[in-house]
């Protein structure tokens, strides 16, 4: 961990495991490594990064106009699987912020991520930009395996990848816009809708927010193969669908989660397989629910491009 910190701080890129996907982090202050990142990721330059920090009481280095709405998220919430977003301090370069007003902060759950923002705050580390660690529009990893076969043609011998197991929710945080009276969800995760009105008292809100969320674009999250939902399989077909669901004759069954956790945990490792057996088409049947269901769903919708 502090040679890791170390690497960071002399401005090259660690790879490191979050509870939702790895990350591919940089020192969230220094232009040139975060640059690094948008050139490993082959990433448009003007797509905002979230930072990552050791603890709650960090965001204020990092935003301003905080809402008491985002105090009850982040006291219940983190380390989690949630990202805030806050209109930005001057900490907060239009490096990081892709030159919007607003920052996205997240205390991850993971004791590796815990243990490396840690470490680099000690070195004088203000927080660690890392987006999903996969080329741009890709599958996220989940494993350290999976960061390596994405990124290894791309990192150099000074970057690392840390090892700390596979992901155990599987799909990336929540992201919550709290600049408006009420929070507005930018993108799905394990944090449900029904979580964030429980702990703030508050509807979410359902208005069209004008900010960009890079994973809102069509085409994102995507394998080689074709991903088809909720079709009939022809034989020769990837497969993955809740166990109860009986495998149709001839596919290759590639997942069988026993619920929606499950499903989530496996299921960009079971789209990173079928790739690896040269499926050329996975069909997914999609599971049903407000919890982590309706992640599973948005991601699914952008990995089949709306097949
Ligand atoms: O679970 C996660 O959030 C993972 C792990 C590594 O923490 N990270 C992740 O990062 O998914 P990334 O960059 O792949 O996706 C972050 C999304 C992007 O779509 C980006 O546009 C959005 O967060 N985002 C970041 N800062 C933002 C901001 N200031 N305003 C709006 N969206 C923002
Ligand atoms: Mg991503």
């Amino acid at each position: 961990m502090a040679r890791a910190a170390q690497v960071l701080k002399s401005g090259a890129l660690v790879a490191f495991p979050t509870e939702t996907v790895y990350g591919l982090g940089a020192d969230a202050t220094n232009a040139a490594a975060v640059a690094r990142i948008y050139q490993v990721k082959g990433r448009p330059a003007d797509h905002p990064l979230i930072v990552h920090l050791s603890e709650m009481h960090d965001i204020s280095d990092w935003s301003e106009d905080i809402p008491d709405y985002a105090i009850a998220l982040a006291r219940n919430f983190w380390p989690g699987p949630m990202t805030l977003i806050f209109k930005r301090s001057a900490l907060a370069q239009d490096f990081i912020t892709g030159a919007q007003d607003t920052v996205g902060v997240r205390v991850p759950n993971h004791p590796v991520a815990l243990a490396l923002l840690a470490e680099f705050k000690q070195l004088g580390g203000k927080g660690i930009a890392a987006p999903s660690a996969n080329r741009f529009g890709h599958v996220s990893p989940t494993s350290a395996q999976a960061v390596s076969e994405e990124l290894e043609d791309y990192l150099n011998p000074s970057d690392l990848i840390l090892d700390g197991g596979a992901s155990s929710v599987g799909v990336e945080s929540t992201i919550i816009d709290c600049t408006g009276t009420l929070p507005h969800i930018l993108r799905p995760g394990a944090i449900s809708e029904a979580m964030i009105s429980e702990v703030t008292g508050l509807e979410v809100s359902k208005e069209d927010s004008t900010i960009r969320v890079s994973g809102s674009l069509e085409n994102h999250y995507s394998p080689s193969a074709e991903v088809l939902l909720d079709k009939a399989p022809n034989p020769g077909d990837g497969f993955i669908a809740l166990s109860d669901i009986a495998t149709p004759p001839g596919v290759v069954r590639i997942a069988s989660p026993k619920n929606n956790e499950e499903f989530a945990r496996v299921l960009y490792a079971a789209l990173r397989s079928a790739d690896q057996q040269s499926l050329t088409r996975v069909v997914v049947h999609q599971p049903s629910g407000d919890d982590i269901a309706v992640a599973i769903r948005d991601r699914l919708l952008r990995a089949s491009r709306g097949r």
